[in-house]
């Protein structure tokens, strides 16, 4: 009976043991898996479609609207017996909605071997907006929320800050977005949390990719990305091969890069259907060495310059696998990546010093405060107030449109919108740039009533605004600014969000990033024009939409670029 009984403590034990998904870690520019396993990502994109947000004010096509795949279970139920028949082993999400329940998602997938590469970027109020960026209040607080409702789950290895948001022409947001990798790593670090922090890439011409990756790598530990996602869609057809699609120069390019890459999207839709040859190139000895596996783009139906899904929902809502998908899991199967080099035979990462590869600057923004912010929102002599019933992508087209009209106006007094914005490109950055929008608006607005010597209809705004009759009549908007933010340029350990529950904490602009593909063509290392990263700008490959339009972007010309 003794002997028994230990025998079943032991068995339970054993299960545990065997339960329990095993830890992937870093270990330089290797992952691996707990006992010292090489690990290589067989992924899958797993995120529907978003609804592109109507504005004139998106040139990329981004989503206005998301589908949390992570909140539903039986969602989740379904699509994990097809990811278990195709030897997937880690789904990336791009956008989640951190106030709904994740457990029985997070849980089946944990159980089934499956990981998740989590971007926490959200349309419209939580991401850096590439053509109007800063590194903000409001955005940290979206994505230290997602990180706060993901950390007690064991199967999160990655947590993206950014998709696709530097390209060619949007070099200004580089330093916006190495800001944000430098905060979210000091607050990982400082709740005992070992998942990576990386990025996903456009594509685009060598001196570009490589110069990007290498500047969100560069410098320090604490500042430098743990894991670099490519999206990448250069092999397409069955004909596809090593030197025709560019992955052999590629894999040269990054040949001695300092920490974990990886293809954060592939699958070439141009010569359909898709058979996925490629997969047996990236796990094979050509590109291990370089390269930890990829996610394939994209389960769900996602439409773009080609439809990108690799499975079909009818009009009652069934699912079905398609061929391509059945493919693909053929070569997942199949493919098993050499167990090399062994773990304890690599270096950890150095981490290079910075240099001028890539036109931006090193000098990065602070850390955005909420306390600052909030000291300088409520002692203003100006106030912007939405009107109620907005919700908050209603609220982030006005503030965009109001800070254009607060910034016309400014600068028609005399004024400048300089405080607000900032410039990537030379490392200056206004004292208000890591401010919630709303701040900044009501930042403008005070400006402007103040040097038309308060007035009170300097404070109209079209019934958007209010004067805070509590607040002095004397101090100047600039100098609180001077005051409550006496120091933007400090880097802090961030906090928590204090209203978890919202209150104060305006939020705005930004738009995720969802995941803007490339456009598919073969463009890796072709691309001579080094302005152009590898995505249409005139295409809706926005799809997912971890990009970041720019509800404020409009206003860019006016309070980004000084
Ligand atoms: C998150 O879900 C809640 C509850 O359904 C909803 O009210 C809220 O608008 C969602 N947030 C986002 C950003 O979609
Ligand atoms: C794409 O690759 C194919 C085969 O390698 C090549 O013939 C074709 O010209 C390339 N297309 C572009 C647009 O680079
Ligand atoms: C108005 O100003 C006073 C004094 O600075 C401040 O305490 C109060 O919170 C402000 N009101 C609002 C709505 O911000
Ligand atoms: C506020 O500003 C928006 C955008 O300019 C405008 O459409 C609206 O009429 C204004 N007034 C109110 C009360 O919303
Ligand atoms: C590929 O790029 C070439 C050259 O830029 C362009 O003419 C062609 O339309 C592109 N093809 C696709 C499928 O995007």
């Amino acid at each position: 009976m003794l002997v028994s009984l230990r025998a079943f403590a032991a068995l339970s034990a054993l299960v545990t043991a065997v339960q329990a998904i095993p830890k992937v870690t870093r270990t330089g520019r290797y992952l691996y898996q707990e006992g010292g396993t090489r690990f290589y990502i067989k992924g899958i994109g797993y995120q529907p479609q978003g609804e592109r947000h109507d504005s004139d004010d998106n040139p990329f096509g981004e989503p206005g609207t998301f589908v949390d795949p992570l909140a539903d279970p039986a969602g989740c139920t379904r699509d994990l017996a097809h990811f278990q028949e195709a030897s997937i082993n880690t789904v990336r999400v791009y956008s989640v909605n951190s106030t709904l329940n994740h457990d029985e998602c997070m849980q089946m997938f944990s159980d089934a071997g499956i990981y998740v590469i989590l971007d926490l970027s959200i349309p419209l109020i939580g991401s850096i907006d590439r053509l109007a960026p800063s590194w903000s209040s409001n955005v940290l607080n979206v994505y230290l929320d997602t990180i706060n409702a993901f950390t007690k789950y064991d199967n999160v290895i990655v947590y993206n800050i950014g998709n696709e948001v530097v390209l060619g022409e949007t070099l200004n947001a580089a330093p916006y977005v190495k800001a944000a990798a430098r905060d979210i790593k000091a607050y990982l670090k400082s709740i005992n949390s070992d998942a990576l922090v990386g990025y996903a890439a456009i594509n685009g011409a060598s001196t570009f990719r490589k110069g990007l990756a290498d500047y969100l790598s560069c410098g320090s530990e604490e500042t430098a990305i743990d894991i670099y996602g490519l999206n990448e869609y250069s092999w397409c057809g069955a004909d596809g091969s090593l030197e025709g699609s560019g992955y052999s120069t590629l894999t040269a390019e990054f040949a001695d890069y300092n920490v974990v890459a990886y293809f954060s999207e592939y699958g070439c839709v141009r010569s359909p259907p898709r058979v996925w040859t490629e997969v047996d190139a990236l796990f094979s000895s050509d590109m291990s060495d370089v390269w930890s596996g990829g996610i394939a783009f994209n389960y769900f139906p996602a439409e773009s310059d080609g439809q990108y899904g690799l499975v079909t929902i009818s009009a009652s809502g069934d699912l079905t696998p398609t061929s391509e998908f059945t493919a693909l899991g053929e070569r997942y199967t199949a493919a098993t990546g050499p167990d090399s080099p062994s773990r304890d035979s690599v270096p950890a990462s150095t981490y290079p010093a910075c240099g001028t590869t890539l036109a931006a600057s090193n000098t990065l923004p602070g850390t955005p405060d909420d306390d600052s912010c909030g000291c300088l929102q409520t002692a203003l002599s100006c106030q912007f107030r939405p009107r109620a019933g907005l919700d908050a992508t209603g609220v982030s087209d006005i503030v965009g449109e109001l800070i254009n009209v607060g910034c016309s106006l400014l600068d028609g007094a005399g004024g400048s919108c300089a405080d607000i914005g900032g410039d990537g490109l030379t490392g200056v950055y206004g004292r208000v740039s890591g401010c919630d929008p709303q701040v900044k608006l009501s930042y403008v607005m005070s400006q402007f009533y103040e040097a038309e010597g308060r007035a009170a209809e300097a404070c109209g705004f079209s019934g958007n605004a209010t004067v805070n009759d509590s607040a002095s009549s004397t101090d100047s908007a600039t100098a609180i600014a001077s005051s409550c933010v006496a120091n933007p340029a400090a880097t802090l350990v961030p906090d928590l969000p204090s209203s978890t529950t919202g209150g104060a904490a305006p939020t705005n602009t930004r738009n995720p990033a969802g995941g803007n593909t490339g456009n598919g063509n073969n463009s890796t290392g072709g691309n001579t024009n080094p302005n152009s990263g590898a995505i249409g700008l005139d295409s809706t490959s926005s799809l997912v939409g971890v990009g970041a339009m720019a509800v404020i972007g409009v206003i860019s010309g006016l309070w980004t670029l000084l």
